[in-house]
């Protein structure tokens, strides 16, 4: 054989095996499947990550949820185990292995942790004049992050709630909604309003009674007592009128049995006021 052929040969063979060496000082870690927690009947769940193979020994594990560390997780065994006693929705999220090396890059796995979401603040009323804005809102725990929808509730129908009206508005982040309506209207805006979060793994909701009061409503108290002063005038406006008749009778009439019936009334009202002294 030709030098030359070999040299080829052994420069192919390197470039052959280059890559496959390198993927094998890659480190290999076997991490736990993805996990659906469920929250109504709580199991503890473990998470698990073994590091199978690595190019250097390495130096220590720990455990990440949603991109932060979690505390006192760092280990230094290959097997690292991370375990949630009673999971919860806000349990779930992004969780991963992280492990460190003296002389290489960290090696990570990622395990997803799902849940139905759950809302954990929302307004149970707002109350509100007319005229002015309402602002009712929604915030969730639960991986995946909800979509969020909003719908007016009247007993068993309901209607879908958009931005078309050009009245209403809604804004969505992760795990937060906001339904705003300006400008409220007392005949149309009152009523139920319930938030919905669905992920993947189900979905959930809660209401907000929103009240609208009539512009009218601060004259009220106002309006009573006026009403008030009204009634107790018309009383002895009336009281007077029927009383002056009477006196007058009683003085122009002769002796009679009217007469005599009002001076035994007389008689009585001082022997009940003897009486109470
Ligand atoms: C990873 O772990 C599973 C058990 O959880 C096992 O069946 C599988 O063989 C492991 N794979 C490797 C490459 O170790
Ligand atoms: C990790 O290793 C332990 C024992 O060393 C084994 O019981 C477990 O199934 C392994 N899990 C995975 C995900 O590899
Ligand atoms: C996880 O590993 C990827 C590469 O596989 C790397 O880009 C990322 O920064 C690592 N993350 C952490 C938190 O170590
Ligand atoms: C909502 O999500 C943001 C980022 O997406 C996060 O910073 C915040 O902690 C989350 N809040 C709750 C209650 O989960
Ligand atoms: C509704 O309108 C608000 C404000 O204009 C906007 O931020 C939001 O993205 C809109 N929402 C939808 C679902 O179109
Ligand atoms: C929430 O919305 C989803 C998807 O539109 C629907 O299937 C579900 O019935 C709603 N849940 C509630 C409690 O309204």
């Amino acid at each position: 054989m030709h030098p030359n052929t070999v040299m080829l040969a052994v420069v192919l063979l390197g470039n052959l095996m280059l890559p496959f060496t390198t993927a094998q000082n890659e480190p290999k870690i076997n991490a736990s499947d993805q996990i659906i927690l469920s929250v109504d009947s709580p199991k503890p769940v473990t998470l698990v990550c073994n590091l199978t193979t690595a190019h250097t020994p390495h130096k220590e594990s720990f455990w990440m949820k949603n991109g932060q560390e979690i505390s006192n997780t760092r280990t230094e065994h290959a097997n690292t185990a991370y375990r949630i006693n009673k999971p919860r929705a806000d349990d779930s999220g992004e969780y991963m292995c992280v492990y460190t090396f003296e002389t290489a890059p960290n090696a990570n796995a990622t395990i997803e942790v799902k849940a139905t979401p759950a809302i954990t603040g929302h307004k149970r009323s707002e109350n509100k004049n007319e005229g002015e804005n309402a602002m009712l809102y929604c915030k969730s725990v639960g991986y995946p992050h909800p979509t969020w929808t909003w719908r007016k509730v009247d007993g068993t129908s309901y209607t879908e709630i958009d931005n078309s009206t050009g009245r209403v508005f809604i804004t969505n982040r992760d795990n937060y909604t906001e339904l705003n309506i300006v400008n409220l209207d007392i005949n149309t805006d009152p009523g139920v309003y319930e938030c919905n979060a669905t992920n993947a793994i189900g979905n959930t909701a809660q209401t907000t009674i929103l009240r609208v009061r009539s512009n009218l409503a601060p004259l009220w108290p106002f309006l009573g007592v006026l009403a008030e002063i009204i009634i107790l005038v018309v009383i002895i406006v009336v009281y007077e009128k029927r009383k002056r008749p009477d006196d007058i009778l009683d003085d122009d009439e002769p002796a009679g049995p009217m007469k005599t019936n009002s001076t035994n009334n007389h008689k009585d009202k001082n022997i009940r006021q003897r009486n109470t002294k």
